[in-house]
C-alpha cells in the first residue's frame, strides 16, 4: 500500500495575522513562489515516492489551512481533532472534520482543551511524542493518552521560534529522532534521552532552516533543503534524503511536515 497523505493547496495562503514570531504582516509570501514550492513537494510525494496525495479544498479567510497536519492527530481510523489556541485558526477544525466524515472516518473526537494535532504530536513506534507550552496543553496530552491508549512522551517547548513540536523534532523511524535540544526544557531533554535509542542533534542554525520539520517513511526523509549540514547528518545515519525549497512557508512558521497530514500512521 502506498503511503497516503492529505494536503491543502496554498490558494489563500497569506499572513493575515501574527500568531508566532515568524509571521509579519509586512512580510507577505509570494503567491507564485508558495505555489511552486507546494507543487514541487506534492510532485515529490507522487512522482518520486509513489505516494497517494488527497486534497482538501482550501477556504478563503483560512490562510493557515494549508498546514494540514495541524488539524488532528490520526492513528489508524481514530482521529482527535484540534482545538486551536488562536481564534483565527479555530474554524479550520470544522473544515477538516467535514472532510473526514465525507471520506469514511467515523471515530472523531475534538480535544476539549487547546490542542494542535500533528503540529504538536509525532507518532513514535507505539508511543506518541507530544509538545506543550505554546499551543497544546498538558491536559490535551492526557486526553491523547486516554483516547489512543498509548503512552505519551510529553515535552515542554520553551523557544517561541519552535512553538510547535514538529518544528524542532522529527521522528525518522521507530528508533530514531532528530531534534534541536534548545527548543525544549532540560527535563524534556532527559526524558527524550531515556525513551529514544538513537538521537540526532541539530544546531540552532540547522533548526532555523526548518529541516527538522520533516516527513519520513522510515527510509526516505523529505524536508527543507536549507540546512545542508543536517541533511548530511540524516544521510550519514543511513537515510535517503530529499531536500526541497520550502522557505516561503517559513514566513508563516511552517515547512514540509506542516503541509503534510499522514493518513496512514
Ligand atoms: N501560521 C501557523 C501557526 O502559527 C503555522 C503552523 C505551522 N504548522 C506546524 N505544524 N508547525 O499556527
Amino acid at each position: 500500500m502506498p503511503k497516503q497523505i492529505l494536503m491543502c493547496p496554498p490558494d489563500y495562503f497569506d499572513i493575515e495575522y501574527e500568531i508566532n514570531v515568524w509571521m509579519h504582516q509586512d512580510d507577505q509570501p509570494s503567491d507564485l513562489t508558495a505555489h511552486q514550492q507546494w507543487q514541487k513537494l506534492h510532485d515529490i510525494y507522487i512522482q518520486q515516492l509513489g505516494w497517494e496525495v488527497k486534497q482538501i479544498t482550501p477556504v478563503k479567510g483560512l490562510p493557515d489551512m494549508v498546514f494540514a497536519t495541524d488539524c488532528c492527530t490520526i492513528i489508524g481510523d481514530k482521529v482527535m481533532l484540534s482545538n486551536f489556541r488562536y481564534a483565527e485558526r479555530q474554524p479550520e477544525t470544522e473544515q477538516f472534520e467535514k472532510w473526514f466524515l465525507e471520506n469514511g472516518y467515523t471515530q472523531l473526537k475534538k480535544a476539549s482543551s487547546f490542542f494542535e494535532g500533528g503540529g504538536d504530536t509525532l507518532v513514535f513506534g507505539d508511543k506518541i511524542i507530544a509538545g506543550q507550552g505554546f499551543r497544546s496543553t498538558p491536559e490535551a496530552h492526557k486526553e491523547l493518552e486516554d483516547y489512543f491508549g498509548r503512552e505519551v512522551i510529553s515535552l515542554k517547548i520553551i523557544d517561541p521560534h519552535f512553538y510547535h513540536m514538529d518544528t524542532s523534532l522529527a521522528v525518522l523511524d521507530d528508533q530514531t529522532v532528530a531534534y534541536y535540544p534548545g527548543a525544549i526544557d532540560e527535563a524534556s531533554r532527559e526524558k527524550l534521552k531515556k525513551s529514544v535509542p538513537k538521537l540526532i542533534e541539530a544546531t540552532p542554525e540547522e533548526a532555523r532552516g526548518f529541516s527538522l520539520n520533516a516527513v519520513s517513511d522510515g527510509h526516505n526523509i523529505i524536508c527543507s533543503d536549507a540546512s545542508v549540514s543536517l541533511l548530511n547528518k540524516y544521510r550519514d545515519t543511513g537515510f535517503e534524503v530529499i531536500g526541497t525549497p520550502i522557505l516561503e512557508f517559513r514566513k508563516s512558521g511552517g515547512g514540509v511536515k506542516c503541509l503534510t497530514l499522514e493518513l496512514d500512521l
